[in-house]
């Protein structure tokens, strides 16, 4: 077992939270920041927020915020990681289009302030950096698949963002010999990921139709293509990247791409719902081909048996087969669009000895069923 210490910022976050436990278990000392909320936001780590052996004997949580350099530094020295994980940020490439700012500040600027802040505090010789850079620098892809090699071109406020981010790291690096690594992770999915991105939207949707308590799914651009992984495996993966001798930059990715279109079949499928496509671009819908109530009826049982409350939802949908469960709107279409992204994820194989496991269908399947569940708990 390991006695190091690790600083994580984004604790709270989809990745955040399944790296925490990552580390907890290879037991290590984690220290978190947390953003002050008028709500509750530590939903996604209250499982070992909550645990009187892990909180504050393991797991350390401490306000601030990377728009703020005094919390920064105040928090390097305190806590003099060995490891440091740079997860924060404003995540939300269509939201980065209203707030490009914020973004700026938060993803680019964020990231230049802790960095700077390694060095001058003396840490510099001793911490070891992680920087969440992403897929989204490839942008307007120059080449498939793309890998460590392939130029950036990014399509958004928040690829900008992370593509200064990235080049600042480069720099630090080369500069001050700084151990800083950029993992170039493309798009991971899990039950945790937030509501808003196109994964989770989708298969919370499905599984609140299929139980008759939406009608409908609005999505934007159906035919974006994704390489989707789980988020925990890339999570290991992060962790990997700081026990080489030597920083280096790495793509962590499936080397598979879909659209969202299928992603969306997938979801229904799982439910015994068969979508077919009528129409095109902002005509286009999603319509239940043929929907095979008994899968449906299955789970519910399951799953309510499984509960420890009881349950909330006690019936599924009257949907038929002809009902249109999926529209789109150009509410969610981007002013300028990724449109495929597929990694490469070969350096990180042979190099980290990384490969991502779950496959596409296997990753909806978890996903679909965890909504499932929390819908049939919680009755919304
Ligand atoms: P996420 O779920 O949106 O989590 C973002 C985290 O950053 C949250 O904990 C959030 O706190 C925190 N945060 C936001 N602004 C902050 C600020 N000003 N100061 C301190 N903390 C702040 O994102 P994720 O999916 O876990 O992704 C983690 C990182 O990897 C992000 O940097 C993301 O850009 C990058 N990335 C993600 C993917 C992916 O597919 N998931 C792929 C490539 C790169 P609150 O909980 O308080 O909002
Ligand atoms: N969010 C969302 N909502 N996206 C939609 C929708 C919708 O209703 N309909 C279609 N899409 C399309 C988007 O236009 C995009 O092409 C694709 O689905 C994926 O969108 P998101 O799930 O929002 O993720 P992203 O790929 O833009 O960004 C995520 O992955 C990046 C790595 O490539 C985020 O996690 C970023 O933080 C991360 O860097």
């Amino acid at each position: 077992m390991s006695s190091k210490r690790a600083l994580i910022t984004g604790i709270t976050g989809q990745d955040g939270s399944y790296l925490t436990e990552i580390l907890l278990e290879k037991g290590y000392e984690v220290h978190g920041i947390i953003r002050r909320s008028s709500s509750f936001n530590t939903q996604r780590i209250d499982h070992l927020y909550n645990n009187p052996e892990i909180l504050n004997r393991k797991l350390f949580l401490h306000y601030g915020d990377v728009v703020d350099s005094s919390s920064i530094n105040r928090l390097l020295e305190k806590v003099e990681p060995d490891e440091i994980y740079n997860l924060a940020a404003q995540s939300h490439v269509k939201v980065s289009f209203e707030v490009p700012d914020y973004t700026a500040q938060v993803d680019a600027l964020g990231t230049l302030r802790f960095i700077d802040a390694i060095k001058e505090v003396g840490l510099d010789k001793k911490a070891k950096f992680y920087q969440a850079s992403t897929s989204e620098l490839y942008g307007k892809a120059r080449e498939v698949p793309q890998d460590e090699n392939t130029p950036f071109y990014p399509r958004s406020p928040y690829g900008v963002a992370k593509l200064y981010a990235y080049w600042i790291i480069k720099n630090y690096r080369e500069a001050y010999n700084i151990f800083a690594v950029n993992g170039i992770l493309f798009n991971h999915e899990s039950p945790r990921r937030g509501e808003t991105f196109v994964t989770r939207k989708i298969t919370r949707a499905a599984a609140r139709i299929a139980l008759g308590l939406q009608d409908k799914l609005v999505l934007g651009n159906l035919d974006a293509k994704r390489d989707w992984g789980y988020a925990p495996e890339y999570c290991e993966g992060m962790w990997r990247m700081l026990q080489q001798d030597e920083p280096d930059d790495y793509v962590l990715a499936t080397g598979e791409t879909h659209s969202v279109r299928e992603f969306c079949e997938l979801a229904f499928a799982e439910l015994g719902i068969e979508l077919e496509w009528r129409g095109k671009g902002v005509e286009e819908r999603g319509i239940v081909k043929e929907f095979d109530i008994e899968v449906i009826s299955d789970k519910l049982r399951v799953t309510s048996n499984e509960l420890t409350t009881s349950s909330h939802v006690t019936s599924h949908t009257s949907l038929t087969n002809g009902s249109v469960v999926v529209e789109v709107s150009p509410q969610y279409f981007r002013p300028t669009e990724v449109d495929l992204l597929m990694g490469n994820p070969k350096k990180a194989k042979e190099k980290l000895g990384w490969e991502a496991k779950t496959r596409l269908e296997e990753l909806v399947k978890i996903m679909v069923n965890a909504d499932l569940k929390k819908v049939i708990e919680k009755g919304y």
